[in-house]
């Protein structure tokens, strides 16, 4: 299928971005850009080495710019709950924001987004936004064909990046979640703030004795060559899973999705949050549905070539 032609460069075209340190390896400018194509925007989205201790100037820079949003990448999702104008409840629930959306009011008064303005007035403000947790439950859904309620999971890893999932699993409505770390400790504190906040999770700190529906790894085993899987075999069997998601995606067949699939699992790689995450904060910057199908073509072809 030939994709839509970008516009030029001109007086006109509006920016965003994505800031990171480093910054290099993001796939976001490559499915951004193909996004704002086939909405058929004069807009470009850029990507910036932002050092951590540059992010408030570099926020503050975007704004003064006439930008119309940003994403943070590794290192800045946390630190920028303190350098925007305003949170959403999205960043307020998941304490961290990955998306940043330009606001000025409106005729009415009211906040929108500067995306949708034709002239940006002297106020506006930044707004900070989480778009990541939903990402994960929506890739799950379609990559698995997984609805989460009242099902049994069990989540490797209790980083920033498990403890989202763990609370969002929750959120979502899951009946058992089992949480794995290698550091026990922070396993416990994850369970804690999910039994504060939702406590009809039944909740084990360890591998489960029986059959779940789903195996979440959220930890960085598989990011390198000859990694150990992230879960010990002979405490739970990939037999026992009806299917696995790999937050993972490069490389796309980590040795956890390769031993699932052997042992008859469906299996999903991270890639499709990748793509819901970015495809949110563009329906968030333009107030449009964000074309995924181009978006997930940039994607992948720029991840896999
Ligand atoms: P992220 O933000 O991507 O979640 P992180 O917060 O550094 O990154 O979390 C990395 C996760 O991978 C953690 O669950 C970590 O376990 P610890 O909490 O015990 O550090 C897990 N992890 C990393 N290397 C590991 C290893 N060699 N064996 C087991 N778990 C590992």
């Amino acid at each position: 299928m030939s994709e839509p032609l970008t516009l030029p460069i001109d007086a006109r075209t509006r920016y965003c971005a994505v800031y990171g340190h480093p910054v290099s390896h993001s796939a976001s400018p490559a499915m951004q850009n193909a996004g704002i194509a086939a909405l058929g925007l004069n807009w470009r989205y850029l990507a910036f080495d932002v050092r951590p201790e540059e992010l408030g100037k570099a926020i503050v820079g975007a704004k003064a710019m006439n930008f119309i949003g940003l994403n943070l990448t590794v290192p800045h999702k946390l630190l920028a709950l303190d350098m925007v104008d305003s949170l959403d409840d999205s960043a307020k629930l998941w304490g961290a924001v990955n998306t940043v959306r330009f606001e000025a009011r409106d005729s009415n008064g009211n906040w929108q987004a500067v995306g949708e303005l034709a002239e940006t007035p002297a106020e506006v403000r930044s707004r900070g936004f989480n778009t990541d947790a939903d990402a994960i439950t929506r890739a799950v859904r379609e990559d698995l064909g997984l609805e989460l309620a009242g099902k049994k999971v069990l989540v490797l890893g209790a980083g920033g990046a498990g403890r989202t999932a763990a609370l969002k699993l929750a959120a979502d409505g899951v009946a058992e979640l089992f949480l794995v770390n290698r550091t026990r400790e922070k396993a416990e504190a994850v369970a804690q703030e999910i039994r504060r906040l939702y406590p009809r999770v039944k909740l084990v700190l360890d591998y489960p004795s029986g059959p779940v529906d789903l195996v979440l790894n959220a930890t960085s085993l598989g990011l390198k060559e000859g990694d150990p899987l992230p879960l010990a075999e002979r405490d739970f069997s990939l037999e026992a899973a009806a299917a696995v998601f790999d937050m993972i995606y490069r490389p796309a067949e980590t040795p956890l999705l390769k031993r699932a699939k052997a042992a008859g699992c469906r299996t999903a790689n991270g890639l499709g949050m990748l793509l819901h995450q970015g495809a949110r904060a563009l329906d968030l910057w333009t107030g449009k549905r964000a074309p995924l199908e181009p978006m997930r073509r940039a994607l992948t072809q720029n991840v896999y070539g």
